[in-house]
C-alpha cells in the first residue's frame, strides 16, 4: 500500500534552510550578554612558561580577563575516556601548568566585549619561555610499539600480527616487490571552523559546539569541570563537515566553559583556520613498507606491511593503518607490525577512512606494482587474489562484493581500452593513464537510541542525539522513520543533535546509518504498533486519531553475536583516469569511478553525494595536501587555506560512484553497512597507479606534485 520511501533519492529535507541560511551552526547561536574569547598560544614546541606578562593587555578597552596557567581555576580532570579518545595518555590539561608539550598549544584565554578586543590582546601578551629540546622531526624519532593492543570497536588490534613464514616465503618468492610509501600529515579542513558557546546558569552548562557527538562533549566537560553530565546540555544541529575532526571533544571547548565559568556571561570561542592545525587532531603522518612476494601466476604468498605513524609525547593516538592487509587479499604467510613515533606535537586523529585510507595507499601501490613486475593487468591480480573467506580472522564475509565492483567498474569505465604499456596513451601533448584500486572499511554498528511520537493529527516527530556533519542524517532518518510508519515524507519530523534526545553514539566511522537507523526503525516500529492495537484499526492515521492523544515509543538497538560469526566490511573498486603534463609535470585528474558493495541504500542521492565528496577528498590526498611540519619547532607554515590546498571544483573530475545489489541480512536490521569512509579510501593509489601508467614514474610519496614528476 505505502510507496517505499527507503532507496527513494531524495533531496535533503533541511537543504532550504541550508542555502537560505536559516540553518544555525554552533557559532551563530549568539546568546545575550556573551562576551568573546581568544586563544594564546605557545610558539615553542617543548619546555616550560618562564613568564607571562599580562599587565598590557589587561589595560587595553573592553577586556574582561586574561586566564594564563597562574590565575584560572584548577579543573577537576577526571578520568574520561569516549569511544574517540586514546586508550593510553591523558589528554591535553588547558591553563593547569607551565608545561608546553606542543606547538600552539593554548596557554592564554583573553576575554573580552568584542572579538576585535580579544584578538588584539591577545597578540600583545608577552610570553617567555625556557624551551628543552623536542622532537619535532618525524625522521628523527625512534619509533615505539605501541603499549597496548587498541581495539576496533570492541574488537582487538594487535600492534603485531603474523600468519606463515612471511620472510621465507617472501625470499623464495618468484616475483617481489619491497617498497617504502609515505604520506605526510593532512588535516581535515571542513568549511566550518570548530565553535563552541557556553552559558553557565548556576552550576548547569548549555554548549552550543561543532561536535560529531553531543553526548560524549557532554561526557567529556562534565569529567573536565567534575559535575554530572547531566548538568551538561549540547546542541549541534548543523555541522559544516568535520571529517573526523569533531569527534572528540577538544580543549578548546574546555576553555569556552571555562571562560564563561571565570567571566561569569556567555562566551563564544571560535577557533581560526590557523588555529586549526594546532588543535583539532590531523592525519598522521605514516611511514609503510610494503613487500609482495608471489608466484609467476600472480598468486601471493607473502605479505609483509610494516607501518608506523606519529603520535603525540601525551597520547598514544593508534589507527588501523594496516587492518586491510591482513585480510583484502588470500596469501597463507603475512606479517603486520605497527610502530608509533612519539613527538612534540598536538595528537593527531581520527580523518575520513582514519588508517584505511592510508594503509590501502600503501598496499594498492604495491600491488601494482607487483602486477607492472608480473606483466598481469592489475584487475586480473586482484580478482586471482580473491579470497573465499576473511583469513586473519578465519571468520566468512557477510557479504564481499568486490568481483562484481572489479567488473562494474572495469566496464563502465572501459578498462579494456588501456593499452598496458606505461608512456603509451596521450591526448595531444598530455600523457594519459588509467590506474585502480581495491577499497575497503569495516562495517560498524554501535549501541543507539531513538523515539518515535505519533500525534493525533497523522504526523509522527521522530528524535535521537545524532549528528549530520553533511552525509544527510535529517534526510535518511526520516526516509526510515517514514517507510517504517507508512507516512507520507511531509508528515515525518526527525530531529537531531541534542543531548535531550535519546543517546546515540559517535557520528563517525561510517556507522550513524547502522545504528541510529536502525534505532529510529525500532522506535517507529513500536509505536506503530502500539498505536495500531490501542486504535484497534489497521490504518495508523485512524488509529491514533481515535486514540486522541500522542503515541510515544522508544527503542534501542545493540549489536549481537554477528561480529564472532562474520567479517563485516564494505568493499569498493576505485578506476582513475589522470593526464600529465609531460613539461610541467602537472597531473590532472580526468575521471574517477567507484564502484561499491555497501549494503542497503537508503537514499541513493545523498549516498552518491557523500561518496563523491570523498572520493574529491581522495584527489587532495593523491596531488595537493600536506601539513608541512618544520622539523626545528614543529610549526606548520602553511596552516592556511592558500597554501595548504585541498580540491576545488575546477579540479573535480567526471566522476561518479555507483553501488552494487547487496543484500547483507547480517550486519544490522537495517542491512546498511556505511559509506562514509570507503569513498575516501582507495582514491589515491587508483590516481597514483594511473599516473604511473602515464608517466612510467612511480611516486611513492604524497602528494604527487609537480615536481615528483619531472
Ligand atoms: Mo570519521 S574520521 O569517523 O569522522
Amino acid at each position: 500500500m505505502t510507496i517505499p520511501v527507503i532507496g527513494q533519492p531524495l533531496s535533503r529535507v533541511d537543504g532550504r534552510q541550508k542555502v537560505t541560511g536559516t540553518a544555525t551552526y554552533a557559532a551563530e547561536f549568539d546568546v545575550p550578554g556573551q562576551a568573546h574569547a581568544a586563544i594564546v598560544r605557545s610558539t615553542i614546541a617543548s619546555g616550560r612558561i618562564s613568564n607571562i606578562d599580562t599587565a598590557a593587555a589587561e589595560h587595553l578597552p573592553g577586556i574582561i580577563a586574561v586566564l594564563t596557567y597562574r590565575n584560572a581555576p584548577k579543573l577537576a580532570y577526571r578520568e574520561h575516556k569516549g569511544a574517540v579518545d586514546p586508550n593510553i595518555g591523558e589528554r591535553l590539561h588547558v591553563l593547569q601548568d607551565d608545561q608546553v608539550n606542543h606547538q600552539g598549544q593554548p596557554v592564554a584565554l583573553v576575554i573580552a566585549e568584542t572579538l576585535e578586543q580579544a584578538v588584539a590582546a591577545a597578540q600583545i601578551l608577552n610570553i617567555t619561555y625556557a624551551p628543552i629540546n623536542g622532537v619535532t622531526d618525524v625522521n628523527h624519532t625512534e619509533p615505539v610499539q605501541p603499549t597496548r593492543e587498541k581495539t576496533d570497536q570492541g574488537e582487538e588490534r594487535p600492534s603485531d600480527v603474523r600468519r606463515g613464514d612471511p620472510e621465507a616465503a617472501l625470499s623464495a618468492a618468484e616475483i617481489k616487490t619491497d617498497q617504502t610509501y609515505v604520506i605526510p600529515r593532512e588535516q581535515h579542513n571542513p568549511m566550518e571552523m570548530h565553535a563552541t558557546i557556553a552559558a553557565w546558569e548556576g552550576d548547569r552548562l548549555t554548549l552550543w559546539d561543532k561536535t560529531q557527538w553531543v553526548n560524549n562533549t557532554a561526557d567529556e566537560i562534565a569529567a573536565v569541570f567534575g559535575i554530572p553530565a547531566g548538568n551538561i546540555r549540547v546542541i549541534s544541529p548543523f555541522v559544516g563537515g568535520a571529517f573526523g575532526s569533531s569527534l572528540r571533544t577538544w580543549p578548546h571547548v574546555t576553555l569556552a566553559a571555562l571562560g564563561a565559568r571565570v567571566a561569569r556571561r556567555p562566551i563564544k570561542l571560535m577557533l581560526s583556520r590557523r588555529e586549526m592545525f594546532y588543535s583539532v587532531g590531523y592525519r598522521p603522518h605514516t611511514i609503510q613498507r610494503v613487500a609482495l612476494g608471489a608466484s609467476r601466476d600472480g598468486r601471493l604468498n607473502a605479505i609483509l606491511h610494516d607501518g608506523t605513524q606519529e603520535t603525540s609525547t601525551y597520547e598514544e593516538y593508534s589507527e588501523a593503518l594496516l587492518n586491510a592487509s591482513r585480510f583484502l587479499y588470500s596469501c597463507p604467510n603475512v606479517q603486520t607490525r605497527h610502530r608509533l613515533a612519539r613527538m612534540n606535537v598536538n595528537t593527531p586523529t581520527f580523518m575520513r577512512a582514519p588508517g584505511e585510507a592510508s594503509g590501502v595507499f600503501a598496499l594498492e601501490s604495491a600491488m601494482d606494482e607487483l602486477a607492472v613486475a608480473l606483466r598481469m593487468d592489475p584487475v586480473e591480480l586482484r580478482l586471482r587474489n580473491e579470497p573465499e573467506r576473511d583469513e586473519f580472522k578465519n571468520l566468512p564475509f557477510s557479504s564481499r562484493s568486490t568481483q562484481q565492483c572489479y567488473r562494474l567498474a572495469a566496464e563502465c569505465f572501459g578498462w579494456s581500452r588501456r593499452n598496458p604499456e606505461p608512456r603509451s596513451m596521450r591526448d595531444g601533448r598530455w600523457l594519459i593513464g588509467l590506474g585502480m584500486a581495491t577499497a575497503t572499511y569495516p562495517m560498524n554498528y554501535a549501541p543507539a537510541s531513538a523515539m518515535a511520537r505519533l500525534l493525533p493529527d497523522g504526523s509522527a516527530e521522530v528524535a535521537s542525539a545524532a549528528s549530520d556533519m553533511g552525509p544527510g542524517t535529517w534526510t535518511s532518518m526520516t526516509q526510515v522513520a517514514a517507510e517504517t510508519l507508512g507516512l507520507p515524507i511531509e508528515r515525518v519530523r526527525f530531529t537531531l543533535g541534542d543531548t535531550r534526545l535519546p543517546k546515540a553514539p559517535v557520528h563517525g566511522g561510517s556507522l550513524t546509518m547502522a545504528s541510529v537507523g536502525s534505532a529510529v526503525q525500532a522506535a517507529c516500529r513500536k509505536a506503530r504498533d502500539e498505536a495500531l492495537a490501542r486504535g484497534g484499526v489497521n490504518d495508523l492515521v485512524q488509529a491514533i486519531h481515535r486514540i486522541g492523544e500522542p503515541v510515544e515509543a522508544f527503542a534501542d538497538v545493540t549489536p549481537g553475536e554477528e561480529g564472532q560469526r562474520f567479517s563485516m566490511h564494505s568493499f569498493g573498486a576505485v578506476f582513475a583516469e589522470v593526464s600529465v603534463d609531460p613539461d610541467l609535470g602537472e597531473t590532472r585528474v580526468r575521471r574517477l569511478l567507484g564502484a561499491y558493495g555497501a549494503g542497503r541504500i537508503i537514499n541513493p542521492k545523498l549516498t552518491r553525494s557523500q561518496s563523491i565528496g570523498g572520493m574529491i577528498g581522495g584527489i587532495g590526498m593523491a596531488l595537493m595536501e600536506h601539513a608541512v611540519v618544520d622539523p626545528r619547532n614543529g610549526r606548520v607554515p602553511n596552516a592556511n587555506l592558500a597554501e595548504y590546498a585541498v580540491p576545488v571544483h575546477s579540479d573535480s573530475p567526471v566522476l561518479d560512484a555507483i553501488f552494487v545489489e547487496e543484500h547483507d541480512p547480517h550486519v544490522n536490521p537495517l542491512g546498511v553497512k556505511g559509506v562514509g569512509e570507503i569513498a575516501m579510501v582507495g582514491v589515491a593509489p587508483a590516481i597514483t597507479n594511473a599516473i604511473y601508467h602515464a608517466t612510467g614514474k612511480r611516486i611513492r610519496e604524497l602528494p604527487v606534485t609537480p615536481d615528483k614528476l619531472l
